[in-house]
């Protein structure tokens, strides 16, 4: 038929959902980073529908704000308290356009595997076929609790019957209603008037259209999907992992067949919206979510966890834990490093272990390599932050920025206390509290003059190992000393002596 788009897709999210037994509305569990009903919304947009309303009820506030903030287009429609899912779609149409006509595809918001494709070719078939109802079908080894497809003698849909209100004859059929379907859009408004409550479950059943349908000797046909993970809806939690599982080895599959190398794809995780670049190493146990985008040629994980993270070409990311953070090209981060938000490394720039960072633009070949804190702070181009160094960022009140210019070098240990200048171009002595400015060229010391007492230990330390050992490194220096004054060449320290003695004493013996 001409028009391909559905003049509205309706997604059914009233439910209660109560075997979830969570706090959290069913549909707004996540797998793969996305909310169910997030899922369920993006394969209906992707048929590009005139209109998309989504139907609430339980929680409705709740749900309503979600879906008003992952797309606002959508319409949120408030089921009333007559229950079943013929009722929720009825209350979507009462609010669309009486005169509607094309197709309305049905959804659920709980089925969060169904694709777009899938939707479009149920769209094609149903509009192909010129039928009135089309049901997304599916053949289960198990159809426990589902609505079972009625097939009269030529083959042909004849109807729908709940599990509840099935013979025993009909509950052994195993072609089951998937709850996704084609309408066209006057029979079911005309067809959902007819329909009553009087079943097992007192509930205005959707999936009365189809009989109201065919009596009418309109065309009524089944769309059979062999996916049948498409199919499937979350109803507890045990279904929530299930699915999540099938979801993240669908993206894994994915990202592999787009060129990354996944060493263990059990253990990886890969959130929907995530691009991993090819010949990218993914090693085990690692989580790539959000809006994480990963370049080419990288090295990821192992053990890590990056979220709304971009990492650059080459770069080398192990055993981290990131967040909105920017990694650049040919960088290295970690081992056991931890990149807060707003963290943003240059090219070829480092980030060793155990180092800590927050709001920090660390520039290009700039290494932070070892267990440091770096918080509200700018690093130039090449600069070198030593180990242990600490950016005194929070005065308990206030956090300040600190500043370090292009290709200055911070000594090990030191403390910069923000808000802080050190100028491009200059030096820290190691150990120093930095209170003050350094301007470029300057080396900056704050540390105390070193102070030696001499005899110290062998009087306040008398009888110690430490005294021993320095009664002896006293007596080899007098020795040393004694030698030279005689002329003799003295070569090495006590103990290489020592080793080299033991050598020879071995070599001897063989
Ligand atoms: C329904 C179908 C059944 C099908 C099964 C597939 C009917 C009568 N039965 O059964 O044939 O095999 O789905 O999973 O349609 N919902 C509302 N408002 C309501 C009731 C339900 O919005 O008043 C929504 C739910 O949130 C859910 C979906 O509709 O997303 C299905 O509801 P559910 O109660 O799970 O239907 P089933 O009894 O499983
Ligand atoms: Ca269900």
């Amino acid at each position: 038929m001409s028009d391909l788009r559905p003049t509205a897709v309706i997604v059914l999210a009233a439910g209660e959902g109560t075997r979830m037994k969570s706090t959290t509305p069913k549909v707004l569990h996540t797998i793969g980073g996305h909310s169910l009903v997030a899922h369920a919304i993006s394969a209906a947009r992707g048929t590009e529908p005139a209109r998309l309303a989504v139907v609430v009820r339980h929680q409705r506030d709740r749900v309503a704000a979600h879906v008003a903030q992952i797309d606002p287009e959508c319409l949120v429609v408030d089921q009333d308290e007559i229950p079943g899912t013929g009722r929720a779609v009825e209350c979507a149409l009462d609010v669309l356009p009486t005169d509607l006509s094309g197709t309305v595809i049905v959804t659920y918001g709980d089925v969060p595997l169904l694709t777009a494709e899938t939707l479009r070719g149920l769209l094609a078939d149903h509009q192909a076929r010129e039928s009135a109802v089309t049901i997304i079908t599916a053949v289960l080894d198990d159809p426990t609790g589902y609505g079972r497809v009625l097939r009269d003698a030529e083959g042909g849909v004849a109807g729908v019957v709940e599990q509840k209100d099935a013979t025993e004859e009909q509950r052994a059929l195993r072609e089951v209603n998937s709850g996704i379907y084609a309408f066209d859009a006057a029979v079911l408004r005309a067809a959902l008037a007819e329909v009553g409550t009087d079943n097992a479950q007192g509930e205005k059943y959707l999936t009365d259209v189809v009989g109201i349908a065919r009596a009418q000797g309109l065309r009524v046909n089944a769309y059979p999907v062999s996916d049948i993970w498409q199919t499937e809806g979350v109803n507890d939690k045990v279904q929530l992992a299930r699915l999540g599982a099938e979801l993240n080895r669908r993206i894994v599959e994915r990202a592999m067949r787009d060129g990354a190398i996944v060493i263990d794809p059990a253990t990886t995780w890969l959130d929907a919206d995530v691009t991993v670049g090819p010949d990218t190493v993914v090693h085990p146990s690692t989580q790539l979510l959000g809006a994480t985008t990963i370049g080419a040629g990288c090295t990821i994980g192992p053990e890590t966890t990056l979220k709304d993270t971009e990492v650059g070409d080459g770069a080398s990311v192990i055993r981290t834990q990131a967040e909105l953070a920017e990694i650049g090209p040919k960088a290295k981060v970690g081992p056991f490093s931890y990149l807060r938000p707003g963290t943003r490394l240059g090219a070829e720039g480092k980030i060793g272990g155990f180092v800590e960072t927050k709001n920090a633009e660390i520039g290009e070949r700039a290494k932070v390599p070892h267990l440091t804190y770096c918080g509200d702070a700018t690093i130039g181009e090449g600069a070198n932050i030593g180990a242990g160094t600490i950016f005194a960022n929070f005065d308990g009140v206030t956090k300040y920025h600190t500043e370090v210019g292009a290709w200055s070098f911070v000594g090990s240990n030191s403390v910069i206390v923000a808000p802080r200048t050190i100028g491009a171009g200059s030096y820290v002595a190691a150990g120093s509290a930095v209170v003050s400015d350094v301007d470029p060229g300057e080396l900056a010391v704050t540390r105390a003059q070193q102070r030696n007492v001499e005899g110290w230990v062998s009087k306040r330390r008398a009888g110690t190992e430490t005294d021993r050992a320095a009664q002896y490194a006293r007596g080899v220096a007098a020795e040393q000393a004694l030698a030279s004054e005689h002329g003799a060449v003295v070569e090495d320290d006590a103990l290489s002596q020592n080793e080299t003695t033991g050598t020879d004493a071995k070599d001897a013996n063989e």
